[in-house]
């Protein structure tokens, strides 16, 4: 089992994720040291989830899209999988230039482009069925999405991936139980992808989730979103590759 070690924490017990910390992280065999500063997503069991994941796919050649690259734990991976070039998408630039710090931390060297951009609109996207990407690779927000609808990021995701990916490429994504599994496989089927569960494991609640009584209330209204067993709340989370029709 990998194990991941934090050095520094000290904020999460007040239940925010953008605090500062140096972790390292073991995924197989390669131990991976990530900077986060303040302000950058901290690697949550999602991400690390997404991350063990990645290991078990192949990335030969391929140009990956990774949309939110927070601190690159994905980017990191991607290209030890044989991305052969990347494209980061993040809301700041201060976000990217820490995501290329880690690269080159980790002793990546692959080709990068920085994008600074929303999900809903990442220049490059096309409507005219020749979408540039092989492979588009995200953890989506969800609990701190930030809108009143909290799947927008995931439904954008699956509704758009034909603008990003060419025809027959792959959708690889982390969602958790609480963002309701069921409804993001009826939306793959509906718009023609085949989808592979690729891992599944399960967690204990994040301490923000606690702090967050509307998030609360929701998820207690997703069918199989939790469950609670000597008094501790567990949610799973699934890494999804979906392939886009031809
Ligand atoms: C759940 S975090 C994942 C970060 C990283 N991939 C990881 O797993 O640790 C989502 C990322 O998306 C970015 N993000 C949030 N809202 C966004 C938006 N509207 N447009 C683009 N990126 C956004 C955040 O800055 C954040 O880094």
């Amino acid at each position: 089992m990998a194990s991941s070690h934090v050095a520094e924490r000290p904020h999460e017990r007040r239940g925010e994720n953008l605090y500062p910390c140096r972790l390292t992280q073991e995924f197989g065999d390669f131990t991976m040291t990530l900077d986060v500063p303040e302000g950058v997503w901290n690697p949550t069991p999602h991400g690390v989830a997404l991350g063990h994941a990645l290991l078990d796919l192949d990335f030969a050649g391929e140009h990956v899209l990774e949309l939110g690259t927070g601190c690159g734990i994905h980017a990191i991976l991607l290209a030890r999988q044989g991305a052969r070039r990347l494209t980061l998408t993040e809301i700041e630039a201060p976000i990217i230039d820490n995501a290329r710090h880690n690269l080159v931390r980790n002793g990546i060297d692959v080709e990068v482009e920085g994008l600074v951009c929303d999900w809903t609109a990442v220049p490059g996207a096309s409507h005219a069925g020749d979408a540039i990407w092989d492979t588009v690779v995200t953890n989506p927000p969800f609990a701190k999405s930030g809108k009143r609808y909290r799947r927008y990021f995931i439904d954008m995701l699956i509704l758009d991936a034909h603008k990003l990916v060419r025809p027959g490429g792959r959708l690889v994504f982390v969602q958790s139980s609480m963002a309701d599994i069921p409804r993001s496989l009826r939306m793959m089927a509906e718009c023609g992808m085949e989808t592979r569960i690729v891992a599944e494991t399960s967690g204990p609640f994040r301490a923000y989730y606690f702090e967050d009584d509307a998030f609360r209330r929701e998820m207690a209204t997703v069918p199989g979103g939790y469950t609670v067993s000597d008094g501790r709340h567990y949610e799973r989370l699934i890494v999804f590759e979906a392939r886009l029709p031809r």
